[in-house]
């Protein structure tokens, strides 16, 4: 390819001094090999460092933001390999808080349908093991009765309408699932539903 879009710095690297990524990937963008910027799997300070690093430089910075979003949410306290001080790849409060203060951002909310968790629960990871997830699935499924909707689209149609701009980044084995998944985009949410998924903890 020529070109590219869109391109992800997807795992930080401590070891690198920021400003060589925010100047590489700067290059990039002023050669024409790559449209817009994004990061990943992040802390929320750190993305903030290499994009105020790139303003100062008269660079552009990242503008799109790839992080694991759904209407479930993981327990952050869970350490992994990845993540020694847990979940930093989960757009939280802090991520939240960060897209409100900054208009020019958006967030690709990766994984949104948990892997096929919402059709099947045995696939909910071990970090959303606790008193919150039975909460929000039980007002999930009765959204989802009342629409005559699918739980899986329930939550994208909440994502696509969501007051901070979210673009699902969900995938699909089947046309069956694709057909199911895209028809979330008309399927509106009142405001009295939304408000009753987003209270639900
Ligand atoms: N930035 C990152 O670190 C990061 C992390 C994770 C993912 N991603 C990206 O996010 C994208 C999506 O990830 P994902 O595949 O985990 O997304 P997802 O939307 O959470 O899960 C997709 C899976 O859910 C199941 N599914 C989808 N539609 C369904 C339906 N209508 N009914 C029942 N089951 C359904 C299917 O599982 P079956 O195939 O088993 O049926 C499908 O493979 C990918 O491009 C991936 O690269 C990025």
């Amino acid at each position: 390819m020529e070109r590219l879009d869109l391109l992800y710095a997807h795992i930080d690297d401590h070891t690198v001094p920021q400003s060589e990524t925010v100047e590489g990937f700067g290059a990039l963008v002023a050669e024409g090999t790559v449209g817009l910027l994004g990061v990943s799997n992040q802390a929320v300070w750190r993305v903030e460092r290499a994009r105020a690093l790139a303003a100062a430089a008269g660079l552009p910075g990242y503008e799109v933001l790839q992080y694991q979003h759904s209407l479930l949410r993981p327990r952050t306290d869970v350490p992994s390999d990845l993540f020694p001080d847990g979940s930093l790849g989960h757009a939280g409060a802090e991520m939240a808080g960060y897209l409100r203060a900054e208009p020019g951002l958006t967030l690709v909310a990766c994984s949104p349908l948990l892997c096929g968790a919402y059709a099947r629960p045995e696939r909910l990871p071990a970090d959303f093991d606790h008193p919150g997830v039975p909460a929000r699935l039980a007002v999930l499924h009765e959204i989802a009765r009342e629409t005559g909707a699918t739980p899986g689209q329930v939550v994208l149609a909440w994502q696509i309408g969501h007051e901070l701009p979210v673009i699902p980044l969900a995938g699909a084995s089947s046309v069956a699932q694709l057909e199911e998944n895209l028809a979330a985009v008309d399927l509106e949410l009142p405001p009295e539903q939304w408000a009753r998924l987003d209270a639900a903890h």
